[in-house]
């Protein structure tokens, strides 16, 4: 226990001193890879309106641009394609290490593990060498959908089943977790919702990424850390617990007391809110169409009007305080509809966001210094050390 004198003075007001928690607006590094305009509710990537990139491009295509920096030419995407192509399987021994993992883990946890498995059988740390930086990008955006569908049938019992090369990236994705070749509408639609999760500058995962990558340490590591900074449900987690939420409103006319009693009790509306946007995120607009899309061509989700009656009724209550649905409000949906089990919601925005964190991996590295922030000490001055008879319990 620490007694009265012990105790240091309370640190002054934290504004004054400059602590600012969650480093709100505080900017930690120069980034060229993605704009957001919070108060007009825009999103560009390299320049590029996220709009424009989620109807005209391809997940591929997106990845390399946030990575590389440009658009590819013709041949560089068909090269860059081919490369993700003959990388997709992951060896048998990665295969056999997620045999071991409990059925019942979470399939984040079982990404994290897997994603640094990696490490083991690439890393040379020659993070200099251009050729390495290549490899290492093909492999993590090849191997990561392969391990998160193959978790998926082990925790089912079964062998995982190989990638199909005459299958493009998402339409393979589908098929390797559900032994089904999706049909072209749920292909497409899946790799949109890739491009619109591949990047969005320094949220908290992307933020571990770079801290990581200013170790110098391997790729695999710097993913593999994203990857559990994605998980909470503050982040990427949010999207399942939206899915959780709509269920347990369960009806659209249930929505309105619902939003009563949860800001009545101060608790926060999952895929509401975001720390960068005032407005509606641009994604979830185009996440809703999506929606629209698909129960246009497979029926509806009746969760689908739970979801717009909540949104129109936290408009009034929230909508003062800049809170809109975020990207997560409407990808359950999307991804429900697509026959996606709602625990490898996550996994699939890791998927995605494997490109953003892979793009600032390399923004970091061309500018590098190790992160170190400071803190303020509030704990115990000096204490005098005492045997354990002597300690009092608590
Ligand atoms: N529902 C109700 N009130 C909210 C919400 C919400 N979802 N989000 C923020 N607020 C209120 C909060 O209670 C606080 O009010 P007051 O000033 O009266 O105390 C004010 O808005 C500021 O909230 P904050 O938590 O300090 O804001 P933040 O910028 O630190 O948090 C956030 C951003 C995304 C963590 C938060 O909005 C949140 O927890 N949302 C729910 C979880 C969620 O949907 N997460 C996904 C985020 S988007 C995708 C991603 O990044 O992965």
């Amino acid at each position: 226990m620490i007694s009265e004198e012990q105790k240091i003075e309370q640190p002054l007001d934290p504004k004054m001193i400059g602590l600012r928690p969650g480093l709100e607006g505080v900017p930690v590094a120069h980034s060229a890879i993605c704009e957001i305009d919070g108060t007009k509710g825009e999103l560009r990537y390299r320049g590029y309106p996220i709009n424009e990139l989620a109807t005209q491009s391809s997940f591929l295509e997106t990845t390399y641009l946030l990575i590389w920096g440009d658009l590819p030419s013709p041949q560089q995407l068909k090269d860059f394609e081919q490369e993700v192509q003959m990388h997709r399987r992951v060896s048998f021994r990665v295969r056999d290490m997620m045999k071991c993992f409990p059925a019942t883990g979470h399939p984040m946890d079982a990404l994290q593990s897997s994603a640094a498995s990696l490490g083991l059988f690439y890393s040379r740390r020659a993070i200099d060498n251009p050729q390495y930086v290549y490899d290492a990008v093909v492999r993590l955006i090849a191997k990561i959908p392969t391990m998160v569908a193959a978790f998926q049938l082990i925790r089912k019992g079964q062998d995982p089943i190989q990638p199909r090369d005459d299958l493009a990236y998402s339409a393979n994705f589908l098929y390797m977790l559900t032994e089904r070749e999706p049909d072209p509408l749920s292909a497409r639609i899946f790799d949109r919702c890739l491009i619109l999760h591949a990047e969005h500058s320094l949220n908290a995962s992307t933020f571990s990424a770079r801290v990581t990558a200013s170790t110098l340490t391997d790729p695999y590591a710097v993913v593999a850390s994203a990857v559990g900074t994605l998980a909470g449900p503050l982040h990427g987690g949010a999207n399942e617990d939206v899915i959780k939420m709509l269920k347990e409103i369960g009806r659209p006319e249930k929505a309105s007391s619902y939003l009563d009693k949860a800001i009545a009790n101060k608790q926060k509306i999952m895929g509401f809110g975001h720390r960068e946007y005032r407005v509606k995120d641009p994604r979830a607009s185009i996440l809703q169409d999506l929606a629209e899309e698909l129960f246009a061509r497979f029926g509806k989700d009746e969760m689908y009007d739970v979801a717009k009656t909540l949104e129109k009724e936290a408009e009034g209550r929230l909508g003062q305080k800049g809170i809109y649905p975020n990207v997560d409000f409407y990808s359950g949906l999307v991804y429900q509809k697509l026959g996606i089990p709602r625990d490898l919601f996550t996994p699939i925005f890791a998927i995605s966001r494997v490109a953003g964190w892979l793009a600032h991996w390399r923004e970091q590295l061309g500018a590098n210094r190790i992160f170190r922030p400071s803190q303020i000490y509030t704990g115990a001055k000096s204490r005098k050390w005492m045997q354990a008879d002597e300690r009092m319990s608590p």
